[in-house]
C-alpha cells in the first residue's frame, strides 16, 4: 500500500479511484483540470479532531471554526455546518459566504488584518458575529463603524494577541513571535505589553470582551511540539491575567496550524497530545470559560481535494524530463510557486505503479519557470494522455488561485 492510501485515494488494478469512483472516468466526464473533493474525507478529518479534543471536561465546550480561507466553496462549508463547525473569516466576504452556507452570524468569528472602517461596517451589518481585533489601533475604526451602523446590542469582540512565539512549515507561514524565521517583522496580533490596554480600551467604550486568541502559524509537524506547548502555557497565563483585571472571558482561541501529510517522511503533529495538553492546562486554570475554540483549515481540507490533470507530452530537453500537463500551478495549486518549501506528491492515476522510474519535472503550461508542480520526481514516466492526480489539493489551492496568463481557474466537483 502507498503511504498515502486511505479511504479517500485507493489504487485499484494499477489505477487510482476516488471514494471508489476512477480517477480516469471523472476526468473523462468533467474534464480537466479538475478539483475532485471528498465530504466523506471532510468528515473523517472533522471527526480525528473531534477525537483529539476529547473527552471534554464537563461545562466546557470544543468549537471548531472552520479557517474557511482554506477551502469556501459552498459544499465543504455546508458538510461542515452540518458536522458542526463555526467558521473563521477574514474578510468582509468571507462573512457573507459563510452566512449564504447557512451559517449562523453567532457562529463565526470575524478577524481581520489591515482593515478599514468599511470593513468593520460590512461586518457590523450581522451584529451576531464575534469580531477579533488584531491591534490596539483598529479600535477607532472599529468604533466609528459601531456609530455608523446604529447597532443597539454590545458587539462581541475578542482580542487577537501575539504571545511572541510562532511556528510555521516556512517563514510565511508564521504569524506570532516578533519576527519570523527569515528575520521579517510579523504583522499579527497585539503585542503583549498592549493587550490590557486594549480590553481595558474596549471595555469603556461597552464592547462585550468574549474571548483572547492566538494564532502560531502554519502546517505544524511533530518538531513544532515543544514551541506549541509553550505558547498555549502563555495563552492560559495570560487569560489568568486578565481575569485579575476583572476580564470574565467565555472563550481562549488557539487558531488552526495543525499539518496533514503532504510527504511520506513528514512526522505528523501529535494533535492528541497537543489537544489534552490543552484541555488539561485549561480545566486546571480554573478560569470560568465556556469553550475553547480551534481553527483548522488544512486539517480538514487539504487531504480531502485533488486536482486532476492531463499530460499533454512528454518533453526531453539537455538531458531533463518534462511531463508537459494541461494546468498551471499558479491556477491550480500555487502553494509550491509561493512557498518554497511546499510539496505535493504526484501520482499517476492512469498507471500508479510500474514501469522505468526516471527523474520526472512535472511542467504547467504557464510562462514562468516556477510553474512546475514537482521537480525531478522519480517517477514511472507517464504516457502522454495519462492523468495524474497531485495530492493534498482541498487546502490553500483553489482559494490562492490566480488567473495569471487569463487562464482559467478549473472546475470543482465534490463527491
Ligand atoms: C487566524 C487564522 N486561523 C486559522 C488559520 C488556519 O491555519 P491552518 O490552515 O494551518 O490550520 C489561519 C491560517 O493561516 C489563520 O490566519
Amino acid at each position: 500500500m502507498n503511504w498515502w492510501e486511505g479511504e479517500f485515494l485507493r489504487v485499484r488494478n494499477n489505477r487510482l479511484y476516488l471514494e471508489g469512483q476512477p480517477a480516469e472516468q471523472l476526468a473523462e466526464k468533467y474534464g480537466t483540470p479538475l478539483y475532485v473533493y471528498s465530504r466523506k474525507q471532510l468528515l473523517r478529518n472533522l471527526r480525528s479532531l473531534r477525537e483529539a479534543f476529547s473527552p471534554v471536561p464537563a461545562g466546557l465546550e470544543v468549537r471548531v471554526a472552520y479557517a474557511m480561507k482554506a477551502n469556501p466553496h459552498r459544499g465543504i462549508l455546508k458538510t461542515l455546518l452540518k458536522g458542526g463547525c463555526w467558521i473563521d473569516a477574514v474578510s468582509p466576504g468571507e462573512v457573507q459566504t459563510a452566512l449564504k452556507a447557512g451559517f449562523s452570524e453567532e457562529k463565526i468569528i470575524f478577524t481581520g488584518t489591515s482593515i478599514c472602517q468599511k470593513d468593520f461596517e460590512q461586518v457590523l451589518q450581522h451584529p451576531g458575529v464575534t469580531v477579533n481585533i488584531d491591534a490596539y489601533e483598529q479600535i477607532d475604526l472599529l468604533e466609528a463603524a459601531r456609530r455608523r451602523s446604529r447597532i443597539r446590542q454590545p458587539v462581541r469582540v475578542s482580542v487577537r494577541w501575539n504571545p511572541g512565539l510562532g511556528r510555521g512549515f516556512c517563514s510565511q507561514t508564521v504569524t506570532a513571535g516578533d519576527r519570523s524565521s527569515d528575520g521579517s517583522p510579523i504583522k499579527f496580533g497585539v503585542e503583549d505589553s498592549r493587550v490590557l490596554a486594549t480590553f481595558r480600551r474596549l471595555q469603556s467604550l461597552g464592547f462585550k470582551l468574549v474571548g483572547l486568541h492566538q494564532h502560531l502559524g502554519s502546517g505544524w509537524t511533530e518538531e513544532d511540539f515543544p514551541v506549541t506547548v509553550k505558547a498555549v502555557d502563555r495563552m492560559i497565563k495570560k487569560a489568568g491575567e486578565l481575569k485579575k483585571a476583572g476580564f470574565e472571558l467565555e472563550f481562549l482561541d488557539f487558531g488552526g496550524g495543525f499539518g496533514p501529510r503532504y510527504k511520506e517522511e513528514q512526522r505528523l503533529f501529535p494533535l492528541p497530545e497537543y489537544a489534552a495538553y490543552i484541555l488539561d492546562k485549561v480545566e486546571r486554570a480554573k478560569l470560568g470559560l465556556k469553550a475553547i475554540v480551534i481553527e483548522p483549515g488544512k486539517h480538514l481540507a487539504a487531504e480531502a481535494g485533488v486536482l486532476l490533470v492531463r499530460v499533454e507530452y512528454i518533453k526531453k530537453s539537455y538531458g531533463n524530463l518534462f511531463a508537459c500537463v494541461n494546468a498551471g500551478t499558479f491556477n491550480t495549486v500555487p502553494r509550491p510557486a509561493i512557498y518554497e518549501e511546499a510539496y505535493h506528491e504526484i501520482v499517476n492515476a492512469s498507471q500508479v505503479n510500474g514501469g522505468k522510474k526516471q527523474k520526472v519535472t512535472v511542467a504547467g503550461h504557464l510562462c514562468e519557470t516556477g510553474d512546475v508542480f514537482g521537480i525531478e520526481r522519480i517517477l514511472p514516466l507517464p504516457r502522454c494522455g495519462h492523468i495524474l492526480a497531485i495530492l493534498m489539493a482541498g487546502a490553500y489551492c483553489h482559494s490562492m488561485a490566480s488567473r495569471f496568463n487569463l487562464r482559467e481557474i478549473p472546475k470543482e466537483i465534490v463527491l
